[in-house]
């Protein structure tokens, strides 16, 4: 168990100083020193869409390159897997437990448990609705309402030099998830500034691809003029053109489709002309948890939050880089 080794290489690091006179700090995160490795659980959401599977690997390749010993569970879109999950790792003592949360409400009991055991947490990704924030240590990810906010902009400019109404249907990401409460929080707000762009029916897709593909054929019966899709991420995007197709419809045309994530296969259906906008949200986390996972370790102090840059892609924009994505 590394708190106990940290504890032993302290005690010697005091002496060191003591006699060499030097400054503490330097060199003390855990993983990099004394030979012993940290041990992190790592609870996944799942391997639900293109994001998640980069974000899988991200993680698993920055703890192999940072030394850090990765337990990983992976909990199909469900809560109470990822509870079970927290619970296990807890038992096993790791040093670290990071995960990315599949809801945003109920996680107090489970997280007070890991505060109790004085195992820290690292929420990556996705938030808690937890109003006590000594409950986990830092936040890393991405704003997900300024995505919401970015896709609502882009199509705020693109009908500016129209009068005719916009007909939207939103998929929406998992039920009750950060992202699909704050991509639909930031889009509202920001496609408020035309009112003439009107959300006529807003659905989850689970963020799947089938789950938006089901949506979209259920939107598209019961819809008889849809102008645009906006879809939580590319994964819905991607089963909502197959809808599309299958309706007689040009996706990208008949009906405008709007995005988030930037993964390959969402990148190539803009460069295709199938998507017309995709808003970024990365998944390589993977090394900045890492650096996180070993300051904490090492009683630092790290930001409450650490939010991911991103960018935004037209079509032309995904011409230009598709071949260079790493993911
Ligand atoms: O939490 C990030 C979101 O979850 C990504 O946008 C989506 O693709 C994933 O499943």
């Amino acid at each position: 168990m590394f708190k106990k080794s940290l504890l032993a290489v302290a005690a010697a690091s005091m002496l060191t100083l003591t006699a060499c006179g030097g400054t503490a700090g330097a060199g003390s995160a855990a993983g990099t020193s004394g030979g012993d490795k940290i041990t992190m659980g790592f609870a996944q959401v799942g391997a639900e869409s293109g994001w998640r599977t980069a974000n899988t690997k991200s993680v698993q390749d920055s703890a192999k390159k940072a030394g850090v010993d990765l337990k990983f569970s992976d909990a199909q879109q469900k809560q109470e897997n990822q509870i079970k999950a927290i619970r296990s790792y807890i038992q096993q003592k790791v040093d670290v437990i990071a995960f990315s949360p599949v809801v945003e409400s109920g996680w107090d009991t489970v997280l007070k448990e890991a505060k109790n055991a004085k195992i820290p947490v690292i929420l990556t990704d996705r938030a808690v609705d937890s109003s006590d924030k000594t409950l986990y240590k830092t936040f890393l990810g991405s704003d997900f309402v300024e995505e919401g906010k970015k896709a609502g902009d882009w199509l705020v400019k693109e009908s500016k030099s129209s009068t005719d109404t916009v007909n939207i249907v939103e998929i929406q990401g998992t039920t009750g998830s950060a992202p699909a409460n704050d991509r639909k929080e930031g889009f509202a707000e920001a496609i408020k500034a035309d009112p003439k762009l009107k959300i006529v029916a807003s659905q989850s897709g689970d963020f799947t691809r089938s789950g938006g593909k089901q949506v979209m054929e259920a939107f598209l019966k019961n819809n008889a003029d849809i102008d645009v899709v906006f879809a939580h991420n590319d994964d819905e995007g991607l089963g909502a053109i197959e809808a599309i197709e299958a309706a007689g419809k040009v996706p990208g045309k008949d009906i405008k489709i709007i995005t988030i994530d930037a993964v390959k296969d969402g990148m190539t259906a803009l460069s295709n002309g199938k998507i017309n906008y995709i808003v970024e949200c990365s998944p390589m986390l993977g090394d900045q948890l890492m650096d996180l996972a070993k300051k904490v370790i090492a009683g630092e102090t790290v930001p409450e939050r650490v939010v991911t840059e991103e960018t935004t892609f037209t079509q032309e924009q995904a011409k230009q880089v598709l071949a260079s994505r790493p993911y």
